[in-house]
């Protein structure tokens, strides 16, 4: 049914014309209305158009409601259009639309923003972590599930929103399940009259973060706002692609379900005789199979990181520079999460005539982002995950077979315009014995994070809390058991004062907060905030295959002898320099570890902390690294692996780090990586450790975080006690090689 494919061959020549660089005013503009003109076209035929009204009705008749239906239907971009246009985002409130990823954020307000006609930010914007589009006039944000979070810290019923839209909420984040339960209360209250000001009141004062900044005065205005006033109740519409809407209906007590019928044409699934040893390359024969044997489309392949990714694209290059010139029409893109998002955008681009596109997905792609034109799927049934050791505290990413649901999705993608064909790398017997769904992020994270905002939210029985599904109370222990030991809860696990509050306020995992928060004390926040920006984006090294020499002799003109944090350092000042002599000095907010370092600066300025810089004293900055990261010190071992203090977990030293090599005794980590080994990244040396006699167990008035250990900071000095037999040994660590 070609009508119904997107884009086309008219929107190929068009990218033709732009490549050749002769774009008249006049071609410009008929561009545009053609552009314009299509986009009508196609939002018209999409399936959830011709249920409109029956979405709106059901929408004004029930509070809460659940909407399924396939990728690609137009849920995300139609229905909150459909909202605004019935009416409900009236008296300036604003339809709110959360999604787990900050790339379906950004494109689909784009998107949405074209075909409203309206510029980003006016009627239409979003809002992720460190970006944000929205202004006074914005009545459809768009934004991440994590962001709505944050929000509810300072406006606990989240009263701006008129609607919510809770989209992929089948993907399970660990924010999705968080902002569920949380949602389900704030529907609860809203719907009925608050006429308790002392309902408020604990709130706040649970919450705490905006009583610091409110005078009496500001304060009894807000109270006077809610008092004995209704707030207009809260529609909630829960969508998702996967077909188990029961869950979601349960939990929100019978709430009520519909299903958007999908587009789907037929795809030919086709499976390997035999296990694949290395997918990788098996996906690489694949892909050129379909390109040289099969007809015209484009191939979507699922890979599980940035690092596979690109990889596989160089391969991918090198092999078609050795085809005859005429299969050489490839246009090989990627799409990942931390790609920029102006990469991201390009996938969404027809590929020029006569050429195939291909793109190089995480799994992104199988149902956050909607790319047009694909064909053929390549699966080679791998996903990187997030787990979490509740036992060692540590958590990790590794490469696991996706599950049955995931590899649906996955085959989806291939129908969508045309008749397709999924390629999965792995026989029919292997599919039979991958599990039905994924396990919910909630039950293999880290909750340290999430904790510490429920009680910024006035939320203190973590246990007890409406969860759709529970964490294990392993887990929840473990985290409370961290914060404590970050100074984030009190021994009562009380969110702490100052420092509690202060850490939820910042957008960053505890120990960054933490890092933050001390850094003032110890008169380097300039550097700490440098670090933490560089530690929060990807990689800033590159290291293209053809000039790894050069990137190498490049990165080593920045290597510190004292650690991955210095040369973050250096490399982020160096930079600055060199836009400073390059007189780009205005663009340096525009580059974005410049930017996060801005962002998180804005958040620290609010709570009154003082940005000074220890200059030349990097001695001040690793006892701050030393007193902030001390669950994550290691000792190095006698065959060179190295034992982490806390856990007793042995790791190795990732080969990226300057260390990968010189090996100090003692080191702090940011990252833990599990690949083929279990790696440790970014890292700093303590200068020395001296084991110490005993000591005296009465002086210890540290935590008790193993049967046999104890530990406890203070002013940048980690000391670790071990009980063997009967003798207590103490490690003293410092970055002076201090002992007692
Ligand atoms: O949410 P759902 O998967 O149901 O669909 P959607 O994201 O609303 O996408 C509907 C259609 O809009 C897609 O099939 C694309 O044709 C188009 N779209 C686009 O062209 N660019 C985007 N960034 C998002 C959607
Ligand atoms: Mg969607």
């Amino acid at each position: 049914m070609p009508s119904m494919a997107p884009g086309g061959a008219k929107n190929s020549n068009q990218s033709n014309n732009q490549l050749n660089g002769k774009v008249s005013n006049d071609d410009r503009r008929a561009e545009f209305f053609a552009r314009k003109h299509r986009i009508v076209q196609q939002r018209k035929s999409l399936p959830i158009a011709s249920v409109e009204k029956r979405l709106v009705e059901e929408v004004k008749s029930n509070n809460i409601l659940i909407i399924v239906g396939e990728t690609g239907s137009g849920k995300t971009t139609q229905l909150p259009q459909f909202l605004f246009n019935a009416g409900l985002c009236h008296d300036g409130k604003v339809i709110g639309i959360t999604q787990p990823r900050r790339v379906a954020a950004v494109s689909v307000a784009k998107r949405v923003a074209e075909e409203c006609g309206v510029q980003l930010g006016q009627r239409v914007g979003y809002s992720i972590r460190f970006d944000d589009t929205i202004s006074r006039s914005t009545r459809i944000k768009y934004m991440t599930d994590g962001l709505l979070l944050r929000e509810a810290l300072l406006d606990p019923y989240l009263s701006r929103y008129s609607v919510i839209i809770v989209d992929e909420a089948h993907e399970r984040t660990v924010h999705t399940d968080v902002l569920l339960g949380l949602l389900k209360t704030v529907q609860k209250v809203r719907s009925g009259p608050i006429n308790e000001c002392s309902k408020i009141d604990r709130m706040k004062a649970n919450n705490g973060l905006l009583m610091e900044k409110e005078n009496d005065a500001q304060r009894a205005s807000i109270l006077k706002q809610y008092r004995g006033i209704k707030l207009s109740p809260l529609k909630l519409i829960i969508m998702s692609a996967s077909l188990d809407a029961r869950v979601f209906s349960e939990y929100f007590g019978g709430a009520r379900a519909v299903h958007v019928q999908g587009r789907q044409f037929p795809v030919d699934i086709l499976y390997t005789h035999h296990p694949e040893t290395d997918y990788l390359d098996a996906t690489l024969i694949t892909l050129f199979q379909i390109h040289l044997e099969e007809g015209p489309g484009d191939i979507l392949v699922f890979l599980t990181g940035q690092e596979e990714i690109e990889s596989v694209e160089r391969l991918v290059q090198e092999k078609l520079r050795q085809l005859p010139e005429d299969n050489q029409k490839v246009k090989v893109l990627s799409i990942f999460s931390s790609l920029p998002s102006e990469k991201q955008m390009q996938v969404f681009m027809p590929a020029p005539t006569g050429f195939r596109k291909v793109i190089l997905a995480t799994n992104i792609a199988e149902t956050s982002v909607t790319i047009p034109g694909i064909k053929y799927v390549i699966d080679p049934g791998f996903v990187k995950a997030r787990t979490y050791c509740a036992h060692t505290g540590m958590e990790s990413l590794i490469i696991v077979p996706t599950s049955k649901a995931q590899a649906l999705q996955r085959s989806g993608r291939a129908g969508r315009e045309v008749p397709g064909k999924c390629f999965r790398l792995y026989p029919e017997s292997e599919f039979e014995k991958l599990s039905d769904s994924t396990i919910p992020e909630i039950r293999r994270c880290n909750l340290s994070n999430v904790i510490l905002q429920l009680k910024a939210l006035g939320v203190d029985d973590i246990i007890g809390f409406d969860f759709m599904e529970k964490p294990s109370s392993e887990a929840v222990l473990k985290s409370l058991e961290l914060l404590v030991l970050l100074g984030a809860l009190t021994e009562e696990y009380k969110l702490s004062d100052p420092v509690g509050h202060q850490m939820a306020r910042l957008p960053l995992e505890p120990i960054y907060s933490k890092a933050l928060i001390l850094a003032s004390q110890f008169n380097c926040l300039e550097e700490m905030l440098i670090t933490v920006a560089m530690l929060s984006v990807e990689s800033v090294f590159y290291n293209p295959r053809e000039k790894l020499e050069e990137a190498r002799t490049a990165a080593k003109c920045f290597s510190s002898l004292e650690g991955d944090h210095p040369t973050l350092i250096a490399v982020y000042r160096a930079f600055d320099e060199f836009l400073e002599k390059s007189n780009l000095g205005n663009s340096r907010e525009k580059t974005e570890k410049n930017l996060r370092k801005w962002q998180i600066r804005g958040n620290i300025e609010q709570m009154g902390l003082h940005i000074v810089s220890c200059g030349d004293d990097m001695l001040q900055f690793r006892r701050c690294l030393a007193a902030a990261f001390f669950l994550n010190a290691a000792l190095k071992q006698p065959d060179g692996t190295y034992r982490v203090l806390s856990s007793g977990q042995v790791v190795q030293i990732h080969p990226s780090s300057v260390f990968f090599r010189t090996k100090p005794d003692c080191i702090i980590f940011d990252e833990f990586v599990r690949t083929t080994h279990n790696y440790v990244r970014n890292l700093s040396s303590l200068l020395s450790t001296i084991p110490c006699k005993s000591r005296s167990r009465s002086r210890i008035h540290g935590l008790n975080l193993k049967d046999d250990r104890l530990l406890f900071v203070w002013r940048g000095l980690v000391e670790l006690h071990s009980c063997t037999g009967l003798r207590w040994t103490a490690i003293l660590i410092h970055p002076l090689g201090y002992c007692c």
